[in-house]
């Protein structure tokens, strides 16, 4: 089977984020994979509006370019790894617009997260597990959390001078399960899309 394309997500687009540094050292483990190919998804790239559709695109196609723009980014991807802050105990008002911004080009695929927070951004995954029941996605049972006196010690903003390679002893055996789990469900439902495309085809 052809390499797992995974889209690594980063949900915070403040001009002072933490969140591209545990981006960086996800995709750094997901490129370690033989099985997949994976790539940072910037929002701050897309420049989204607030949700402003007569429907999700699952009825009607999107009047807003850049929503299309970002469907056909979300479509290239079998997987995807959410690297999420959590915001008062929910996923960032910039995340949740741009899963709302896309419906059928989640649809049947597979993801896992990278959360940080006091709590490794526990609230903020489970928030994005409840999403994803309804975008029709499978979540991986395990995820990366980056919390406590961890989340202190590599974010720079709360004096924090380590490395994510430096405190792999608490996050580096939950990296390597969310990644096992991400394969095995992205590979099924990448088999499972396909083999649905060929028979719609042959009908
Ligand atoms: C609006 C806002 C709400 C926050 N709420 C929480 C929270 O509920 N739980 C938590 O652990 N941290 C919370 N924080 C602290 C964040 O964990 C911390 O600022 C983190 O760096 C945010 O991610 P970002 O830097 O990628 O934007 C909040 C931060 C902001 C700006």
């Amino acid at each position: 089977m052809s390499k797992l394309k995974v889209g690594v997500i980063i949900s915070s687009t403040r001009a002072t984020r933490f969140g591209e540094i545990p981006a960086k050292w996800i995709l750094e483990k997901a490129n370690e994979r033989a099985e997949i190919e994976a790539e940072i998804v910037d929002l701050r790239d897309f420049d989204l509006p607030f949700f402003d559709e007569a429907a999700s695109n699952a009825w009607m196609p999107s009047q807003s370019a850049n929503a299309v723009k970002w469907q056909n980014k979300i479509s290239e991807f079998d997987a995807y790894i959410f690297v999420t802050a959590e915001y008062n105990r929910a996923i960032t008002g910039a995340l949740k617009n741009a899963l709302d911004q896309a419906y059928v080009n989640w649809n049947k695929k597979a993801f896992g997260a990278v959360g940080y927070g006091t709590v490794g951004g526990a609230r903020a995954i489970e928030n994005l597990r409840t999403i994803g029941i309804e975008l029709q996605m499978a979540s991986t049972r395990s995820a990366v959390h980056i919390a406590g006196a961890d989340f202190m010690a590599v974010h720079p903003a709360f004096g924090g001078t380590k490395s994510l390679n430096e405190i792999e002893a608490s996050i580096g055996n939950s990296a390597k399960d969310m990644l096992d789990q991400l394969i095995w469900w992205g590979n099924a439902a990448k088999a499972a899309r396909e083999e649905e495309a060929i028979s719609v085809a042959a009908e």
